[in-house]
């Protein structure tokens, strides 16, 4: 049994590992999964199938603006941009576009991601370009000299000449930029290195024969992890992640994020960012909460991922803060859930 000076060093040391906890909490800068998270001016956040792109000290968040009232013509991208990755300020339409390439009513511009390029010194937009029945599956760009726009349409185009649904965003440490894609004819995926000034692609890394959507990836610990969904439309399903010591493989068999039955909580990944804080460094699940029937309704799901080992784990959703400058997050066992 401890003695008094046992108890004495195991309440410090409890106290210290709460500590961070404690000290969050008190800033309130919870983010709650599956909740309307509400922007600077108190409206819900429209901002799906979105990226983040981590600038200076500024985190900037783009994405489908799903509101309702809109013109049915047009597409928007929303910017907006946050210190602390819960307070976030609406930073306006970093990109509006009335069916560039004439692909008629219903036309589809989904899952818009910004990249840097520090060779040009601009920021380009990646988006996926369809028609109604997603037959045209075309990759759009556009170029801003301000990452938050305007940005200019450039082209549409299919990267490596191949048919392109969901894309999906990397960077890695060493700046390298790719886009990922899923394309339906070949039954997998594809990772593809842009070129230096981020308007093209250079060159095909890698191709996963595994038909997912919603591609992620992130380089952790000397592992780079990619992550995905299986494609079941706006519903809900196992998402699964392999692991490859190098971008371009050999990559390992798939395994799920999270509990099978859960299906990812009911959200779909769009996204993995990390913040390398200090202290720790957090990599962070992106994804959607569908609600198809009313898609500006359509809810976020961030938590921080439990990773090491080969092992990416989408712990169950619940309220979380964490401090951009340490990387140190807390997670509320007991918090409330959605709302
Ligand atoms: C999903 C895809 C979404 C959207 C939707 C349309 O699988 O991830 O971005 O395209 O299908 O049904």
């Amino acid at each position: 049994m401890p003695n008094v000076k046992g108890f004495q060093s195991l309440a410090v040391a409890l106290l210290a590992a709460l500590l961070p906890c404690l000290s969050q909490a008190a800033s309130s800068n919870q983010i709650r999964p599956g909740a309307v998270w509400l922007d600077n001016r108190g409206q819900p956040i429209q901002a799906h199938g979105g990226g983040i792109l981590h600038y200076g000290h500024t985190w900037y968040w783009f994405g489908e603006d799903r509101s309702t009232g809109q013109d049915p013509r047009k597409h928007s991208v929303t910017c907006y941009s946050s210190s602390d990755l819960e307070h976030w300020k609406f930073r306006g339409y970093a990109l509006q576009l009335s069916d560039p390439e004439h692909l008629g009513p219903h036309w589809v511009l989904e899952r818009p991601k910004v990249y840097y390029s520090p060779l040009t010194h601009h920021f380009v937009m990646y988006m996926h370009l369809d028609n109604a029945h997603y037959r045209y599956a075309h990759v759009a760009t556009a170029i801003s000299s301000r990452i938050t726009g305007p940005y200019k349409y450039v082209r549409s185009f299919r990267p490596l000449g191949l048919e392109s649904r969901d894309i999906g965003q990397f960077v890695d440490d060493d700046g390298s930029a790719y886009l990922i894609f899923e394309s339906r004819p070949s039954h997998g995926f594809y990772i593809a290195q842009l070129s230096a000034d981020r308007l093209s692609i250079e060159k095909q890394t890698a191709f996963l024969a595994m038909p997912l959507e919603g591609g992620a990836l992130v380089h952790d610990q000397g592992l780079y992890y990619v992550l995905g969904s299986h494609m079941t439309g706006w519903r809900p399903n196992p998402n699964v992640y392999a692991t490859a010591k190098a971008l371009s493989g050999p990559w390992s068999e798939f395994k799920q994020i999270a509990p099978a039955s859960q299906d990812t909580y009911g959200s779909q990944s769009t996204m993995l960012f990390k913040v390398t804080g200090k202290k720790q460094t957090t990599v962070v699940f992106m994804g959607d909460i569908w609600k198809p029937r009313s898609l500006w309704d359509s809810r976020y799901l961030w938590m921080p991922l439990q990773m090491g080992d080969g092992t990416m784990l989408l712990p169950p959703p619940s309220p979380w803060t964490i401090d951009t400058k340490t990387g140190v997050t807390c997670v509320s066992a007991c918090g409330a859930g959605p709302n």
